[in-house]
């Protein structure tokens, strides 16, 4: 992992591999260019001059050993027009930064991104952005390339530069924040791109043990175990995997003792092969990612004890396989759930909402505040949503409402659906409490109807990331895989709460 830290300075002075200045939309200069331009006479507006880089969005080009700095080379990097520019341009921008850069040798490199006038911001929280950005952005699944590259120099410290020595201290606690968002989300890539081979609900399991933190109580059972429970749903499941199941609960107490914990519940199916109602070949692969909602609460988690927020939080997942062993659960059959609500299994693919019930009824029990579950749920919801928002339902009005700022701010997006009580017609069953599948319409809202049964009156939010928690063609901050979807929604959201 690459380190960053913060420092105020002009940018002829650092002696550095490369020094990066933002070049703005029809070639405006911000604050460190007009000053390294006065300091290095000619060099920079000649250059300028000769080549033909206009300041579009992410365009980049790097001048060799300028006269009159102590650098290596000075890289222009385009920033468009500054009142277009958002944060998340920005993060994207510090990405992209940090991958070229990467590439090209240099080694120590100071940016001077955070002069970059987003509107109605701070520095503190341009700088936030840059540091994830550059963290989000540099990230990248290898274990398996047997072959390493070990002549290749990469990337090894970033200085944010920022304008004024009065900024360090808020700008250094902003790398600090970025850094545990930035891990936490980089865990949950990690969990999302293993195998199903390697990622077995064991696994999972070692994982959430893996976190450690005097505030952290980690419990795995095991079946043995959740069969002594009464885990009903998920054994069900189960049934048709060799491997066993596990029900992983994480208990974190950095706020007061009499509060009551904000619940989180992740579906942790480790592959989903659809069990009996086997699902087509094509892309069946991707199931291995079927358990992102575990890793979306393992990845929270990971960046909440790094913060030491004084909140409360309970996480719960229920993990398994859902293959088609000859012990496997049946279309037709019916399963009495941990909660004792009695479940018509008619599609043995519709698995997540059966495993998730007894995991958000166990969730209830425990009289949370609030309860927001991460599920890769619904086909449904990619078709909907696509990958640009993570579909958005639930009880807790107040919860949403936040959600959906934290989403904004973060960009890692929701969108609401509706519940209507109408749409719970359709998971009715003729003989037992409720059906798996609710029919070809509103797939995302009938499995999120489902889920409701489960959670009496505490309000909930349900978030079905099926569409954003891997994305096979990458992002503008994530490479191809895992993106991490939901932690740094979720890790805004509990820091807002706590501020
Ligand atoms: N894990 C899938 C949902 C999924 C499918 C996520 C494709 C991402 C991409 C879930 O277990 C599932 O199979 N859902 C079914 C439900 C249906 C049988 C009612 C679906 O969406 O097709
Ligand atoms: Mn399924
Ligand atoms: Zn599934």
């Amino acid at each position: 992992m690459i380190e960053i830290s913060v420092k105020a300075g002009h940018a002829h002075k650092q002696r550095d591999d490369a020094v990066v200045i933002p070049l703005l939309a029809g070639r405006k200069l911000t604050e460190s260019g007009k000053t390294l331009q006065q300091e290095t006479g000619k060099s920079l507006p000649s250059f300028l001059r000769k080549f033909d880089i206009n300041g579009a969005f992410a365009e980049s080009a790097t001048l060799y050993d300028v006269e009159g700095t102590y650098s290596q080379r000075i890289m222009l990097i385009g920033a468009d027009d500054e009142k277009r520019l958002t944060l998340q341009k920005l993060r994207a921008l510090a990405a992209k930064v940090a991958r070229e850069l990467d590439k090209s040798g240099a080694r120590d490199v100071s940016i001077y991104l955070p002069e970059l006038m987003v509107r109605k911001t701070s520095v503190a929280e341009r700088v936030q952005v840059i540091a994830e950005g550059i963290w989000l952005g540099l990230y990248s699944f290898e274990k398996y390339k047997s072959k390493k590259d070990e002549n290749r120099r990469a990337l090894r410290s970033v200085t944010i530069m920022v304008a004024s020595r009065r900024d360090l201290d808020a700008a250094a606690a902003a790398v600090d924040r970025a850094q545990a968002i930035a891990m936490g989300t980089n865990f949950a890539r990690d969990l999302a791109n293993e195998p199903g081979n390697v990622c077995t609900p064991e696994y999972l399991g070692d994982q959430a043990e893996s976190l450690h933190h005097k505030k952290l109580k980690v419990t795995v059972m095991d079946k043995k175990a959740i069969e002594k429970s009464g885990f009903t749903a998920l054994l069900a499941v189960n049934q048709g995997s060799a491997k066993e199941p596990r029900f992983i609960v994480l208990e974190y107490n950095g706020g007061k003792k009499s509060e009551a914990p904000v619940a989180l519940v992740g579906k942790g199916l480790t592959f989903d092969a659809g069990g009996i109602s086997i699902k087509p070949g094509a892309q069946m692969d991707e199931m291995k990612f079927d358990m992102c909602g575990s890793a979306a609460v393992l990845g929270i988690f990971k960046a909440v004890t790094e913060l030491n927020l004084p909140v409360n939080l309970l996480g719960v997942i229920p993990a398994t396989e859902n293959l088609l062993g000859s012990a496997a659960y049946k279309p037709g059959d019916i399963i009495t759930s941990y909660k004792g609500i009695t479940i018509e299994v008619l599609n043995t693919d519709a698995e997540g909402r059966i495993i998730l019930s007894d995991a958000l009824a166990y969730a209830a029990e425990k009289k949370p505040a609030e309860i927001i579950d991460f599920a890769t749920l619904t086909g449904a919801c990619v078709i909907a949503l696509g990958a640009q928002a993570s579909g958005l339902i639930g009880t807790g009005e107040g919860l949403k409402k936040a959600l959906k700022r934290s989403g904004d701010y973060t960009h890692d997006r929701v969108w609401e659906l509706p519940m209507f009580e109408e749409y719970q017609e359709q998971i009715k069953s003729d003989i037992a409490d409720i059906r798996n599948i609710g029919g070809r319409e509103a797939g995302t809202i009938t499995a999120a109807c489902f889920l409701s049964r489960f959670v009496d009156d505490i309000p909930w939010a349900h978030l079905d990331i099926a569409g954003t928690a891997w994305n096979m063609k990458g992002t503008d901050i994530s490479a191809k895989g895992g993106t991490g979807a939901g932690v740094r929604l979720v890790v805004d959201y509990l820091m807002r709460k706590v501020s």
